[in-house]
């Protein structure tokens, strides 16, 4: 546990160092829950919703939205996350701190699942409370649990006196919820048919923590599938056939995944279960696929009172459709993909850090080097490879910087799986080395062979 633990940080302190995640406004001394995608990072993220959009390209019957952040106060009235989406809160009776109560749990080892009602959750804590102190003041007093709203606030409005506050939206699930009849009167859909969406959520975390595994700016790749009723249960199944193979086209190792049911659903599950990877920290969930039932469309139409029922003119029945949801987080796919990559090894005698990332993932695909910088016809060469490589794969990198032996190990170190080095020899006969990241070979190849092999 320990050595994973530092697994952590080291992977923490990697993605600083070669730009690939900064902390937010990290010169003013941070902002907890916060980061920045660094250029790396920038890449590495559309990789990933790239393959996440693919995927959901593969069905004829998905539409893709982009809705926006301001919504109306009513919609999270009519979701539910006003009045039921909180964390478990207790505070110290003596010095006031306020803790996550299942956070305070797990220091002595008992997990409470993060699903658990305000009632449940407060006997766990009744039955280990002698056994936990605050950290702060060290005494063992505390109040009863209570509930903390999770949902992010801020204002609008013309004069600061007549602001109004408004929500940030919390999942972007709501987005398309709320506009799933104007999709439907679009004219190109009819049930059953998915809504796709990758967008940004932001929730109030009390403790933002492990890195990019929890934060309170993240963004979500979420789907909404509306079914018949009597259909949903096996359309259920498919997407959860479908959510766990797609983490193959990610690269990671079938023996990190695993499926959790959820044991006390959310207020609007029918059924749920989570894809959980096992972090440095334990396994987690990465991706929530759940049967939500009518839940959310009923209560938008109680609400606004617009119509939500779909007429089926297969079997000529009216109904609320209901929604099987699949809802990953772009940030803790990142966090996994880059524990799942972290390697260390020896090569020529020395230590080094490389990320195995599969092609399609890695933010990179190679990189050109011109063996000496100083051989003016050895950097127009190596320049007029790089040009041509690029016009057909534009994640490259042209590097120039120290020894070979020191480019190479900055190549590892971003996970590129490919580097080409340009010598004398390719100026005489069009050849140049390709070196492969894994296993540090190296061989000749020619230069109209490039782009077949790093696209590999
Ligand atoms: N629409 C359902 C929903 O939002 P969720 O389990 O609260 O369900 C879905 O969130 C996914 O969003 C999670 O599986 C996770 O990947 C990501 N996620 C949730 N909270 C997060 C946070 N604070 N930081 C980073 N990712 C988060």
């Amino acid at each position: 546990m320990k050595k994973e633990e530092n697994k952590l940080e080291k992977i923490t302190a990697l993605a600083k160092r070669r730009g690939f995640v900064f902390p937010g406004s990290e010169i003013y001394g941070g902002f907890a829950g916060t980061y920045d995608w660094g250029p790396l990072g920038t890449e590495l993220r559309r990789n990933v919703v790239n393959e996440w959009t693919r995927a959901m390209e593969n069905h004829d019957n998905m539409a893709f939205l982009d809705s926006s952040i301001f919504t109306a106060a009513k919609v999270w009235e009519a979701s539910g996350h006003v009045s039921d989406f909180s964390d478990p809160m207790v505070t110290c009776n003596n010095c006031h701190t306020k803790f996550r109560a299942d956070h305070l749990l797990d220091t002595i080892g008992v997990a409470a699942d993060e699903k658990m009602t305000e009632p449940q959750i407060n006997i766990l804590f009744d039955e280990h409370r002698a056994k936990l102190h605050c950290s702060v003041c060290r005494k063992k007093d505390f109040s009863k649990v209570f509930a903390k709203n999770l949902m992010a606030t801020s204002t609008l409005g013309k004069f600061s006196e007549e602001d109004q506050e408004v929500y940030l939206r919390a999942e972007t699930a709501q987005g398309i919820f709320i506009n799933y009849k104007n999709v439907l009167n679009s004219g190109f859909y009819s049930i059953p048919f998915g809504i796709a969406q990758v967008g940004k959520a932001f929730r109030n975390e009390i403790s933002p923590r492990q890195f990019l595994f929890r934060k309170r700016e993240f963004e979500q790749m979420e789907m909404q599938y509306f079914v018949s009723p009597k259909e949903a249960f096996v359309a259920y199944e498919e997407w959860k056939n479908e959510r766990m193979a797609y983490y193959d086209r990610l690269g990671i190792k079938k023996e990190k995944l695993r499926w959790k049911q959820h044991e006390n659903l959310v207020f609007y599950a029918k059924d749920a279960w989570d894809i959980q990877y096992e972090y440095s920290f334990g396994w987690n969930e990465l991706e929530g696929v759940h049967y939500r039932g009518d839940y959310d469309l009923n209560q938008h139409q109680k609400f606004s009172g617009v119509d939500m029922t779909y007429y089926d003119e297969k079997t000529k029945e009216r109904y609320i459709p209901h929604v099987i949801e699949t809802s990953t987080g772009v940030d803790r796919t990142i966090l996994m993909i880059l524990s799942d990559a972290y390697k260390e090894d020896e090569m020529n005698g020395e230590k080094r850090v490389f990320l195995r990332f599969k092609t399609n993932i890695a933010p990179i695909k190679a990189a050109v080097f011109p063996l000496l910088k100083n051989k003016s016809e050895l950097v127009k060469k190596a320049r007029d490879i790089y040009k041509m490589v690029k016009k057909d794969i534009p994640q490259i990198m042209w590097d120039d910087n120290g020894n070979i032996g020191k480019r190479y190990r900055r190549q590892d170190e971003i996970g590129t799986p490919h580097c080409i080095t340009i010598d004398f020899d390719t100026i005489q006969d069009d050849s140049v080395t390709l070196r492969a990241r894994d296993t540090g070979k190296q061989k000749r190849i020619k230069i109209k062979e490039i782009i077949s092999h790093i696209s590999a």
